[in-house]
């Protein structure tokens, strides 16, 4: 019987990411992103841009955290980054509403929650509708909200994984768009468990970004 203490190979993964045929848009989706942290997301839709299969430019990098990895990388890339420190804004929905200008200016089709450590207003939502999309590390809807990945180690299930999905105003409970399942071995932590759900995130996210982008030519 299959069990955490079960043989396994400790570099198997579980993935189980559907065959997602997509039409191709008729032009590059213009993609922004989000991020508070390490950036290593933002970087994949980069890459998945420039050289997979994701038909789209990531247009603008956006941090709230000084601090952040992701600007460095951004760097790097050849993105344009801005911080936008939520702590100058008195609410959740003034920041929003900056956050919307400016992606609207740089004409942004889908929005890119990379590690966004804020809970969104409905004023994100309402702009950005069926085009904002969220990367979680569980497969939801277990384990929402903040450390999921050490929420899923202490409950002790063998599979967890990460979810790409749409946005509400709730945390981490908008309509999945794309999960892959990632097997949970005896001896991990967080530090074994944590890159291995990340690799699949950086392979999740780029399809859930070309998913997104379809409601823009189908009016949703
Ligand atoms: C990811 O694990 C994502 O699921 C969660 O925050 C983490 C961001 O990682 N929401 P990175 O900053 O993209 O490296």
């Amino acid at each position: 019987m299959a069990s955490r203490d079960g043989p396994a190979s400790p570099q198997t993964l579980a993935l189980v990411v559907p065959q997602v045929r997509l039409p191709k848009p008729p032009r590059p989706l213009r993609v922004g992103v989000m991020a508070s942290g390490q950036g290593s997301n933002f970087e994949a839709l980069v890459m998945a841009s420039r050289h997979g299969g994701l038909f789209a430019e990531v247009v603008g990098l956006v941090v709230n955290n000084p601090q952040s990895m992701a600007l460095a990388r951004a760097k790097g890339l050849n993105v344009p980054a801005t911080v936008i420190n939520h702590r100058h804004y008195s609410s959740r929905e003034a920041l929003d509403h900056v956050l919307v200008n400016h992606f609207s200016s740089l004409q942004v089709d889908v929005l890119v929650m990379a590690g966004w450590m804020r809970i969104v207003s409905p004023v994100l939502c309402r702009a950005y509708g069926k085009r904002l999309v969220n990367i979680h590390p569980s497969l939801l809807p277990a384990f929402r909200g903040i450390n999921a990945m050490e929420k899923a180690l202490a409950a002790g299930v063998c599979i967890t994984g990460c979810t790409a999905h749409l946005v509400v105003p709730d945390v981490d409970a908008g309509p999945i768009l794309i999960q892959a399942a990632v097997p949970i071995y005896p001896k991990d932590t967080m530090a074994t468990l944590a890159p291995r759900i990340q690799a699949q995130e950086h392979r999740i996210l780029p399809m859930a970004v070309a998913m997104a982008g379809q409601h823009l030519w189908h009016g949703q």
